[in-house]
């Protein structure tokens, strides 16, 4: 079986670690390169994090680091749901290797051309190296099979009332990549929050012991109590529904829509406006909205990934 060569884009937190240790281990997935930006924590931790999660899986996949900061907009993090560290302060020990010395942007470039329109780039994180990517090599998006984005929302907002973390950290990016020209495959909270784990699911994968599960467990379970106070019954492993996609498609249901991103707007700053349940007003369906899942069969899977290191 021919693998997709898939590359990813991070701000390496708790659930993009997750997401990273599931495509790793899908068996129609090559990962061949991941980028690093400043999101969940600062771009040194983004780094490091990637980094280390590399090492757990015994993988030297190329880092290349991109931007420290949103493009206009000043940064703001989501240390108060990852940690400080960005990991949940699950112990790991120092990364193995550096970052490579190429931007992320060019690195990406580069290999979209030597992939020749087979590369799916998978962004986890907020969308500066991506659109900092299409903006200085305007064919890049020729060049790339699809793009699938963990962020946004049809309805709602995490970061704000209506807005979405990865989207709200830099919309100005976010509105780049959303009219790029390609249709983006868009992950957003309407799907990723009925994606999680329950407590008692995390100790049913941590049951089979090893450095992987035990890791996962770790940096998971303290964010429980975050996503309790939010009425959801476990931790959602938001990021990891892009990976799962790229080998189970159909376990989600998706639509058809117009997202445009909010830039100006004081409250509403960094929602994906769509047009789903607007009459689809807008004339250029630029996007795929995943709406649902089938929890038990993501489950399964995410749990079969985790399990088979
Ligand atoms: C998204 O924001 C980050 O905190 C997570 O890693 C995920 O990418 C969820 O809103
Ligand atoms: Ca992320």
């Amino acid at each position: 079986m021919s693998k997709i060569p898939v590359w990813i884009d991070c701000d390496t937190g708790v659930d993009d670690a997750a997401a990273l240790l599931t495509a790793n281990q899908l068996d129609n997935v090559q990962i061949v390169g991941l980028s690093t930006v400043a999101g969940n924590v600062p771009l040194d931790k983004t780094t490091v994090n990637t980094l280390k999660i590399c090492d757990l899986m015994k993988k030297d996949y190329p880092v290349y680091m991109g931007a420290d900061r949103p493009w206009i907009r000043p940064y703001v993090d989501a240390s108060d749901v990852h940690g400080n560290d960005g990991l949940g302060g699950a112990p790991l020990p120092a990364p193995s290797r550096k970052p490579e010395n190429k931007k992320a942007w060019d690195a990406l470039y580069e290999e979209a051309v030597r992939q020749d329109g087979e590369l799916v780039l998978v962004a986890i994180g907020p969308l500066t190296n991506v659109a900092t990517a299409l903006t200085l090599h305007p064919d890049l998006k020729d060049y790339l099979k699809k793009i699938l984005i963990m962020g946004g929302a049809a309805v709602g907002g995490n970061r704000t009332a209506s807005a979405e973390f990865n989207i709200y950290v830099d919309p100005d990016a976010a509105q780049t990549v959303f009219r790029c020209g390609k249709q983006i495959t868009m992950f957003g909270l309407d799907v990723t929050q009925k994606a999680y784990v329950t407590a008692e699911e995390m100790d049913r994968i941590a049951e089979k012991v090893t450095p992987v599960t035990t890791f996962f467990k770790e940096s998971m379970a303290p964010r429980m109590p975050f996503y309790e106070d939010l009425g959801i019954v476990g931790v959602c492993l938001h990021d990891v529904c892009p990976m799962l996609y790229l080998k189970y498609p159909e376990i989600f249901e998706l639509e058809e829509a117009g997202v445009y991103v909010e830039t100006q707007a004081e409250l509403t700053l960094g929602k994906t406006v769509t047009d789903l349940f607007s009459d689809h007003q807008f004339e250029k369906k630029n996007a795929m909205v995943a709406l649902r899942v089938d929890r038990e069969a993501f489950f399964r899977h995410f749990s079969d990934a985790l399990q088979s290191y």
